[in-house]
C-alpha cells in the first residue's frame, strides 16, 4: 500500500484540527500504520501561528488520552500539491479550502463528518466560544470519523 498524507484544517488551528492531527495519529499508531501515513494539521487564519493548542482542548483531549504537541501553522499553497487529502471541519472552512486552492491542486478538499458514522452531525462545530461539552463533543465526533476515515483509507 502507498503511503496516504492528509492534512487536518479548522479556522484557528488551535482546537479542532491539532486535536484531529492527534486522534488520527492515535488510531494510526495503534493499527502500526505510522510508515503508511503522514499527518499534520494547519489553519486558515494566522492568527496564531506559533502557539500551541488552546488550553482547553489540550486539556480535554489529555483526558481523553490524546497528547497534543502541535503548533499553530497557516495552510500554504504547497499543502494543496504535498497532501493527498485536505479535510475541514464545516462547511466554511470546505469553502474558503475551494476558494483559495490552485486549479492545478492534486489535494482531495473533504468534510470530515462524512466519515462518522456513529453521530449524524453535519460539522465539527467551532468549540472557541463554547463550554467544556463543547471540546469533548468536538473529541466523540473526531473518535467517530477519524476511525472510519482510518478504515477507509486502508481499504483503499
Ligand atoms: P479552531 O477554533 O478553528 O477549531 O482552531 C478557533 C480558534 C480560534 C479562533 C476561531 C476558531 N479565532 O477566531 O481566533
Amino acid at each position: 500500500m502507498k503511503s496516504t498524507s492528509v492534512l487536518f484544517i479548522c479556522l484557528g488551528n488551535i482546537c479542532r484540527s491539532p486535536a484531529a492531527e492527534a486522534v488520527f495519529a492515535s488510531i494510526v499508531e495503534k493499527n502500526n500504520a505510522h510508515h503508511l501515513f503522514h499527518i499534520d494539521s494547519a489553519g486558515l487564519i494566522a492568527y496564531h501561528e506559533g502557539e500551541s493548542a488552546d488550553n482547553r482542548m489540550r486539556s480535554i483531549a489529555f483526558q481523553r488520552g490524546y497528547h497534543l504537541t502541535h503548533i499553530s501553522r497557516p495552510i500554504r499553497t504547497a499543502d494543496f500539491y504535498n497532501f493527498d487529502l485536505i479535510i475541514g471541519m464545516d462547511n466554511e472552512n470546505i469553502s474558503k479550502l475551494q476558494r483559495i486552492a490552485p486549479p492545478d491542486a492534486t489535494a482531495r478538499i473533504e468534510l470530515l463528518t462524512r466519515y462518522c458514522t456513529a453521530h449524524t452531525d453535519d460539522v465539527v462545530p467551532d468549540p472557541y466560544y463554547g463550554g467544556t461539552s463543547a471540546f469533548v463533543h468536538v473529541i466523540d465526533l473526531l473518535e467517530d470519523a477519524c476511525e472510519n476515515l482510518f478504515q477507509k483509507l486502508m481499504a483503499d
